[in-house]
């Protein structure tokens, strides 16, 4: 794993870290039952879907790229996220973000969204980088506006969508 603040350019395989937190692709189907087992709060359910749900949808669609959120400092697998390129749109969407329930409120999301924010913003495929989210997710929607993603008009769905600015 990458150390540090530096990070590759482009759609590898190698790790992208920040300080907080490595991403890292879920290479054998341990790590996939690990990433299986994650879980959101009761109350946090109807916010995101089972990582079990979201691996198999990347299973299935070669556009949405699944990532594990590994602790930079234990290694530990505190978290999942998915990006995935819309083609039609030409922005890469963060598709996926959740934290495990147990590793919740100790920066790990805000940590996993900037890094990812930088991840997709070295990827070919439009400087824009999109979300949705539901209206009742208020923590989710305030950590997602206090790095600076606005909520545009659009609904998708049940969802709101937010987008970040080209830096
Ligand atoms: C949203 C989520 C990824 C945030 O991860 P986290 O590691 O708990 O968040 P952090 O500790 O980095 O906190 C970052 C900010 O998120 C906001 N936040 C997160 N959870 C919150 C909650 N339950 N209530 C209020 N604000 C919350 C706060 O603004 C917080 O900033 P602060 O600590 O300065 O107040 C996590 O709570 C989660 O997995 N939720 C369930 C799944 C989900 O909703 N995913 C997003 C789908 S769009």
């Amino acid at each position: 794993m990458l150390e540090g603040p530096s990070r590759p350019r482009g759609e590898s395989n190698m790790p992208i870290s920040n300080p907080r937190v490595l991403l890292v692709p879920l290479a054998t189907p341990e790590e996939q039952a690990h990433c299986r087992s994650l879980r959101v709060q009761d109350d946090q359910l109807d916010f995101v879907a089972t990582n079990a749900e979201s691996l198999q949808e990347a299973a299935e669609s070669p556009w949405c790229q699944p990532l594990a959120i590994r602790a930079a400092d234990s290694g530990e697998m505190v978290g999942f996220l998915m990006h995935a390129l819309d083609p039609d749109e030409n922005s890469r969407w963060i598709y996926r973000l959740m934290i495990d329930q147990q590793y919740q409120g100790r920066g790990y999301g805000r940590a996993a969204l900037r890094a990812t924010v930088a991840l997709l913003r070295d990827l070919p495929g439009g400087p824009g980088v999109a979300l949705g989210v539901v209206p009742e997710n208020t923590g989710a929607r305030q950590l997602y506006a206090a790095e600076g993603f606005v909520e545009t008009g659009e609904i998708i769905g049940r969802e709101l969508v937010m987008r970040l600015s080209p830096a």
